[in-house]
């Protein structure tokens, strides 16, 4: 395996592959829920990229841009013991030139007003843009995105359809621990009381999966049920959206996916984490 900081170099080896190019996108601090995407694009037979990169772009001024977990070492170890074949990790004057006088690939508005959008102004332009650029820089045929950013991957596969990319969106399953913590880079940052509350996010989606199951198909019981769950941390949002139109989720609607952000007190982390509601 090659680790890779100059796109030109890049695009010197994977002019001569003979097998299709799959990538995962990534920002390191590699976990478990990354592996699975890696694995999956091993198995799919491609020749396989991880991109590492904490793209600025993506980050608003007071969030966590500079202390952001940076493990390249290891993360490269984990992608070569998976079967990775590059791992591609540019500075960020390889990838901008100027980030103040950059051309943005920006999703519709009716996709970035409502959930992460609303509370990240700008997130998705910057995402957008950051994986429109690998998208050409890789020229890979299939790229790997995990349902835990569930706004993003639909953002993305409305992207590919809208620009005409010829890439295909394979979407990878929320990876959790035991406990049904969803992994996450900035679990990092919890200590053991905040990890506490940080479970919270799972318990309230499961505890809304479980009266759902029991017949209760009614909004606000089932937000205000999982809310009551939640205390302890800042609830940012909870929301029932149909999955398929990420529009608000309506009785006639056949799928129903819930979704929360909530910040954990005393370490000040963000985390969000989603589940179908059937
Ligand atoms: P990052 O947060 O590093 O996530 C990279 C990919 O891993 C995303 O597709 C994300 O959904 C997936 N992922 C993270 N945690 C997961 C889990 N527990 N189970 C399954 N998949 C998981 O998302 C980004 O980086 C960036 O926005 C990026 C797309 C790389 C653009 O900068």
């Amino acid at each position: 395996m090659k680790i890779i900081h100059k796109i030109s170099e890049l695009k010197k080896i994977t002019k001569n592959t003979n097998k299709p190019i799959g990538l995962v996108p990534t920002m390191g601090a590699l976990h478990q829920g990354h592996a699975s995407l890696i694995k999956k694009s091993v198995e799919d037979d491609n020749f396989t990229i991880v991109s590492i990169f904490v793209n600025p772009v993506q980050f608003g001024i007071n969030e966590d841009f500079d202390k952001y977990p940076r493990t390249l070492e290891k993360d490269a170890k984990l992608c070569e013991e998976l079967g990775a074949d590059i791992v591609f990790s540019p500075s960020i004057d390889e990838m901008y030139q100027d980030t103040k006088e950059l051309t943005l690939v920006c999703p519709p508005y009716s996709s970035i007003n409502k959930l992460c959008g609303k509370s990240r102004p700008g997130h998705f332009d910057g995402v957008a843009t950051v994986v429109s650029k690998l998208f050409n820089i890789t020229k890979c045929s299939k790229a790997y995105f995990g349902e835990k950013d569930a706004q993003q991957l639909f953002i993305i596969q409305k992207m590919v359809k809208d620009l005409n990319f010829d890439i295909t969106i394979i979407p990878c399953p929320i990876v959790r621990e035991p406990d049904g913590l969803a992994l996450s880079s900035r679990n990092s940052y919890l200590d053991e009381k905040a990890r506490q509350d940080a479970l919270k996010l799972s318990k309230a989606l499961n505890y809304a999966k479980e009266l759902w199951q029991k017949g209760i198909k009614n909004k606000q019981i089932l937000c205000d049920s999982a809310l009551k769950i939640l205390e302890g941390t800042i609830v940012d949002y909870i929301e029932i959206v149909n999955p398929e139109t990420f529009e608000d989720w309506e009785e006639k609607d056949k799928n129903a996916l819930m979704l929360i952000a909530a910040k954990i007190p005393t370490t000040n982390t963000r985390l969000i984490d989603n589940m179908e509601l059937r």
